[in-house]
């Protein structure tokens, strides 16, 4: 049954866009990634089985006007691709992204991109950054553990890191607590687009609605959120447009609250199935920050993104004709063993070097100080409250972390006290 096909009573936006992600379906793509990196650093992809197309004369004709697929698979494939922003264009995100979201940043290219960001990145300063981890973060965390504090137990991905950062971006906007449910609801349909693109369409037009209202607002009595603050921001006299911030914002639900909800519970994983591991961040604080780190090396929330060629090149010695997508894969590139021993483990103990999960180059994560800041208040929250805890080694099916573009365990039992 496709999403479209679901009684609306009975449809569950995170469960269908978990499943079409491959959650629950894909454990482990790693050694497969090995594999393809053993092969070549950029292997081609077969289009015509990509596209279903048979050995028909018709299938031919189609399969002429497909453009060639790489996927990059190793570190420096990966780094080089998204480095050079000019040879590799993110426009090609408008055909599907840009249809719900508006025109935004991520598909944005050189000069355009550089003045833009300039402008949205000013809401996101060091002192406002300061502010929200002192008071904001800290408080919605609370919220939650308050729940399920006195119980002993709780499966820690629905109580905790899946509610969470969605509230921190609508607490950022200033919206009203009352409206998250369905602020989070449409967040969710908004990026089920590549499966259901009429759910998708509608969402984005019930968010611009609802931004529409509470930017005139904030217009007329602009307050400290991110929401005033971006129309304020200014830069040489250039100010965002109201769909500029329309798409900004829409992008950033997905971009903020379903990456960070899968990092920090994948982190929470990395170190309940290692209880030494564990003990250790638990007893040193000092550990925090190589534990994050290692969490998004080894099992990054988003696995791959998307580039597209703009002339003839090559890459690692490997011939990219122009108008060629191109499939970086951010995980295999975190999987490298030409810079990572034993890149399948998980060990907070290994050297500092730069992982790729934020991607890299002019595109790299405008939010992940955010990210990072948002992890280290859950980690800080839980070992303040939650003392001994361990995951229910009883529960069943004992948690795993699984999907293909976007990974993370669909559960975490734990025990605490
Ligand atoms: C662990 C959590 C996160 C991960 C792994 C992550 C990952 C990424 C990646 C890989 C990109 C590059 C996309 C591309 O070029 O195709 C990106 C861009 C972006 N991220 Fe994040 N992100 C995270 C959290 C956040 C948060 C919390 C925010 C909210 C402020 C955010 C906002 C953005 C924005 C606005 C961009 C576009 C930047 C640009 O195009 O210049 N991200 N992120």
């Amino acid at each position: 049954m496709t999403a479209v096909e679901t009684p609306e009573s009975e449809y569950d936006p995170f469960e269908e866009f978990n499943r079409n992600q491959g959650i629950g379906l894909v454990e482990d793509p790693y050694p497969m990634f090995a594999e393809s990196r053993a092969k070549s650093p950029l292997l081609q992809e077969d289009v015509r089985a990509m596209a279903g197309l048979d050995d028909s004369a018709e299938s031919d004709a189609l399969a002429a006007e497909l453009p060639t697929v790489f996927t990059a698979y190793t570190f420096d494939a990966v780094k080089t691709i998204l480095g050079d922003g000019e040879i590799f264009s993110s426009a090609g995100y408008a055909e599907v992204m840009g249809q719900v979201m508006g025109h935004t940043i991520l598909e944005m290219d050189e000069p355009e991109h550089h003045t833009y960001r300039a402008l949205v990145q000013q809401a996101f300063s060091r002192k406002v950054m300061e502010r929200w981890e002192a008071e904001t973060v800290p408080q919605i965390v609370d919220e939650y553990i308050d729940q399920f504090e006195d119980r002993g137990s709780a499966e820690l991905v629905r109580e905790l890191t899946f509610p969470f950062p969605v509230e921190v971006i609508a607490r950022l906007l200033g919206l009203p607590k009352a409206d998250l449910p369905q602020f989070h609801r449409w967040a969710v349909e908004l990026i089920s687009v590549g499966f259901d693109m009429e759910r998708g369409l509608a969402a984005s037009a019930s968010l611009r609605d609802y931004f529409a209202a509470i930017l005139t607002e904030r217009r007329a009595a602009p307050a400290e959120d991110l929401m005033s603050v971006l129309s304020q921001v200014e830069l040489d006299g250039q100010r965002l447009t109201d769909d500029e911030i329309f798409a900004f914002l829409r992008l950033l639900l997905p971009a903020g609250a379903e990456t960070t909800y899968r990092s920090s519970s994948n982190l929470l994983y990395g170190l309940l199935t290692n209880p030494d591991q564990l003990d250790a961040v638990r007893n040193d604080k000092a550990l925090w920050p190589q534990a994050i780190e290692e969490g998004l090396r080894w099992e990054p929330p988003l696995l791959t993104i998307m580039r597209t060629a703009t002339r003839d090149t090559v890459v690692e010695g490997v011939d990219v004709p122009k108008g060629s997508v191109m499939i970086v894969n951010m995980g295999s590139a975190n999987h490298d063993g030409k810079y990572w021993e034993h890149p399948d483990q998980f060990d907070i103990f290994r050297g500092p070097r730069q992982h790729l999960a934020f991607a890299f180059g002019p595109h790299m994560c405008l939010g992940m100080h955010l990210a990072r800041m948002e992890t280290r208040v859950v980690l800080d929250r839980i070992f303040s409250r939650l003392p001994n805890l361990r995951l229910d080694l009883s529960a069943e099916p004992q948690p795993a972390i699984s999907g293909m573009t976007f990974r993370a365990p669909t559960a975490l039992p734990v025990l605490f006290g």
